[in-house]
């Protein structure tokens, strides 16, 4: 996929196929992340990949999905579940505030797994206490999001924004997602 079509074809994707996604794949995402910039290149984020059945089980609880939906058309059901995670940390030892390290990681990793033919949902409604709990992070790690990961079993597409950021899904399943028009987000342009 070329550079175009990667970044208006990404999208949130919350069902997955029951296929295995390799290690490889998984770690070739962190490394995305790796080289994504960072304030003063003051590199404190790091990753924990779980592909483990029993560890994505027990993850799975601890995650909330697609609030904008109604109750019922949230959760993926069983068999449509990520096959993989990728948890996002802050190693506060190196460094504190690096919330903006962490959306470009972030987006370097949706924009790689969307380029591997995979669906991704960055997920920051998540149970912090009990994934610590779970996955044994020490203290000095601040846990920021989840990425939910898989091969993609539903399609998401882009809408007009039509005065409301509500994305919905239709009777068939697709996802729409409003987005703001150019015009509308450009303040000025000075030419
Ligand atoms: C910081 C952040 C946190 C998010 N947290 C969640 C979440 O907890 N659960 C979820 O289902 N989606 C979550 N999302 C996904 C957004 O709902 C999604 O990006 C948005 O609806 C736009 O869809 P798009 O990614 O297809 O453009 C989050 C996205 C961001 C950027």
């Amino acid at each position: 996929m070329d550079f175009e079509e990667l970044v208006y074809k990404r999208r949130t994707i919350r069902r997955y196929k029951e296929k295995e996604v390799p290690i490889e794949i998984l770690k070739k995402l962190v490394d995305y992340g790796r080289v994504a910039p960072a304030g003063a290149n003051i590199q404190a984020v790091e990753y924990v990949i779980i592909k483990n059945e029993q560890t994505r089980k027990s993850l799975f609880p601890l995650v909330r999905w697609a609030g904008g939906l109604p109750k019922n058309m949230r959760t993926p059901e069983e068999g449509r579940r990520p096959m993989a995670y990728i948890i996002v940390l802050v190693n506060l030892e190196i460094k504190k505030g690096a919330d903006h390290d962490i959306g470009a990681a972030v987006e370097n990793i949706l924009l790689g797994a969307a380029n591997e033919g995979l669906g991704a949902c960055w997920m920051g409604a998540i149970d912090r206490k009990k994934i610590r709990k779970l996955l044994e992070i020490p203290k000095k790690y601040k846990i920021e999001h989840v990425i939910s990961i898989g091969y993609p079993d539903e399609t998401s597409q882009i809408e007009s924004f039509d005065g409301t950021f509500k994305y919905w899904k239709d009777d068939a399943g697709n996802m729409h997602v409003p987005k703001r028009s150019l015009e509308d987000i450009i303040l000025r342009i000075d030419d």
